[in-house]
Formats: C-alpha cells, structure tokens, sequence
C-alpha cells in the first residue's frame, strides 16, 4: 500500500466512529508522523453545537499524545458537498480552525488529501490551505 492508501484507510476506518447526530456529517483524519506512524480521528459533535470538534483535531490529539510532533501528510475523508453550486460536488477540505491546528506541526510543503468515501481526492499543500498563517518561532 502507499502512503496516501495506508491514511486513506486509517482516515476511512476512523470516519466510522464518527459521533456526528447532527449535522450527519462523518469525517474521518489520518495524519503521519515523524515517526512513521499513524494517528487517525473522528468528528466529534455536541448538543451543545458549538462545544463539537472536527476529525482533524481528534487526530492532532492522538498524534500528539502518540509521541508525534510533525506532520508529515495528511488526509481527510468525507462526502463531497456543494452539489448544488459545483457540478460533481467539492472535496470536504479541513475548517479554518484546523487549518491553523495543522499548521502547528504541518510545513508549508506537506501534503493534505481531501477525499471523498470512494478515495477521489483532491491535493493541496499546508500553504495553500493557509497562506500568510499567523505562527511563533518558538524552540518547541
Ligand atoms: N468537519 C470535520 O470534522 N472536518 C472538516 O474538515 C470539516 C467539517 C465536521 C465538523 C462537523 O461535525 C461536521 O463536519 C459538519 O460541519
């Protein structure tokens, strides 16, 4: 399996747990490290509605308390939206909060694959997804 194929599944098998009663919107995230290992999350939503989280973010938590600290690809997994004003519909690319989130520990050259179920994808670079992003030098 490639890389993209051993995320695409990570992402894919993570979007199931997905707990998305609301908006019944499953997403699924799998992120690489460093390390080579993989780190995969769910959407996770709330009653509340805006107390709920996006499956990036779970997989930034998992990768950080795996011991990862840089990401190195990733990829998200979720129906395509917006039929109605892009024939065939749009890749689900990640929020503007977990653009900022990846960031964090994603260089300007790492790769995001915004897929749907079926492994469709479109490609995009960190800084693509936030260009001019606010960031510290810090020694981390
Ligand atoms: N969502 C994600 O988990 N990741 C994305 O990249 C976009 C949106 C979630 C948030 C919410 O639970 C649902 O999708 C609908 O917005």
């Amino acid at each position: 399996m490639s890389t993209f194929e051993t995320l695409f599944a990570a992402a894919s098998a993570a979007r199931e747990k997905a707990h998305a009663p609301y908006s019944r919107f499953h997403v699924g995230a799998a992120l690489l490290d460093e390390n080579g290992v993989v780190h995969a999350g769910c959407n996770i939503e709330n009653a509340a509605y805006p107390e709920g989280w996006c499956a990036e973010t779970t997989a930034i938590g998992h990768m950080i308390m795996g011991g990862g600290r840089a990401i190195r690809m990733a990829v998200v997994v979720a129906p395509r939206i917006d039929f109605e004003r892009t024939p065939g519909g749009q890749f689900c690319t990640p929020c503007g909060g977990c653009r900022q989130r990846l960031a964090e520990f994603a260089a300007a050259d790492v790769p995001v694959y915004a897929c749907d179920p079926e492994g469709r994808n479109a490609l995009f670079l960190m800084q693509d997804l936030l260009p001019a992003g606010f960031s510290l030098e810090t020694d981390r």
